[in-house]
């Protein structure tokens, strides 16, 4: 079952401010992917090239320019406000920052109420159903409610406080988590006890995971047998299953992403011919006709700056007028390019 997808989603910010469509700047530029029950997509790019903005788009924290939102097979974009918040709800996010998004002078046990007495009263449970789903939305994250209910978020871990956080986004019973830059700001010693259990909850309860990072390696351990999508200036560059594009990159800016990544776990290391460079900023000016990544492309040609490439492949796409795979990270095989 399809959990979540969407088609040709657009944003647009700024676009009534400027008279001239000076200020306006397109965050995403017609992005399409879905994701099955249990299934994953990681979002790798730059800084800026438009991941959060979808996250939040996702979330109903923003709305679309234009685009569809499908969730669980009902078009969220077409329904009416109090009705799509609800649906809304089915989607939770997780940011970088687990110490913003909790208020420091309330307790854990206040902070997993909110939405829980918000629940009961929707559907008739009494104070004990709230209490005994507090608990297991904590064990579910790991966590052992005695140790935490009463404590503050300062008395935490950055990595308890996360867990805390994913468990009060598992308390309205979500479909898709996105997860934004999520370990981040962790601690790297506590980093792999959250992935972990990101990729739990994806394979125990069947939840979508939209999995945002610029860490190639992270995206790889909570999503490997899922998809992997380049982003670069809100445009969808590359996708596929995660090993294929991991091991077979197209694109230049794909093989630049990844080569700035040390050798994955079970990959061989191709040797120090593997760097691509990344080349320049993506602040230019790029014309319409012209490919997005042309004047920073250490490969690009005539053609390059003249049309456009528009995505090929199937399961594995690129956009590229010149695809050549470019093994940066290696094979299983350990075969170099
Ligand atoms: N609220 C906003 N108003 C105007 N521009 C924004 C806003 N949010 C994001 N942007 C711009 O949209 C682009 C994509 O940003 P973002 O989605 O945060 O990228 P990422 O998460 O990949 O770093 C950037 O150019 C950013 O400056
Ligand atoms: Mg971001």
């Amino acid at each position: 079952m399809i959990m979540i997808e969407v088609k040709n989603l657009v944003k647009v910010f700024g676009a009534k401010k400027g008279l001239l469509g000076h200020d306006a700047i397109t965050a995403v530029a017609g992005v399409s992917f879905s994701v099955p029950e249990g299934g994953s997509l990681s979002l790798i790019g730059e800084s800026g090239s438009g991941k959060t903005t979808i996250g939040r788009i996702l979330a109903g924290l923003e709305s679309p320019t234009s685009g569809e939102i499908i969730i669980q097979g009902t078009h969220v974009t077409k329904l009416l406000p109090a009705e799509r918040h609800k649906f809304l709800r089915r989607v939770q996010l997780i940011q970088q920052d687990p110490y913003q998004a909790l208020n420091p002078a309330r307790t854990i046990e206040q902070a997993l109420e909110d939405p829980l007495k918000v629940m009961a009263r929707e559907q008739g449970k009494d104070e004990r159903w709230i209490l005994s789903r507090m608990h297991d939305v904590l064990l579910r994250t790991g966590i052992e409610p005695g140790v935490v209910l009463n404590k503050y978020p300062h008395m935490l871990s950055g990595g308890q406080r996360q867990r805390i956080v994913i468990a009060r986004a598992l308390t309205v019973d979500p479909k898709v988590l996105i997860a934004d830059e999520a370990v981040s700001m962790i601690d790297v010693s506590l980093r792999l006890g959250v992935l972990k259990l990101l990729k739990e909850l994806r394979e125990q309860f069947g939840i979508a995971l939209i999995f945002i990072t610029h860490d190639v390696a992270s995206a790889r351990y909570v999503g490997q047998e899922g998809k992997l999508f380049v982003i670069y200036k809100g445009t969808i560059i590359e996708s596929g299953p995660t090993d294929d594009v991991i091991t077979q990159p197209y694109h230049p800016y794909t093989q630049a992403l990844l080569s700035a990544v040390p050798v994955l776990k079970g990959l061989e290391d191709p040797g120090p011919d593997r760097f691509i460079p990344l080349r320049g900023d993506d602040r230019e000016i790029i014309a319409d006709t012209s490919c997005l990544y042309q004047p920073r492309c250490p490969f690009a040609q005539a053609q390059c700056s003249e049309t456009r490439p528009v995505s090929q492949g199937l399961e594995h796409t690129y956009a590229c007028h010149f695809p050549v795979i470019r093994r940066v990270v290696a094979t299983a095989r350990g075969e170099r390019i």
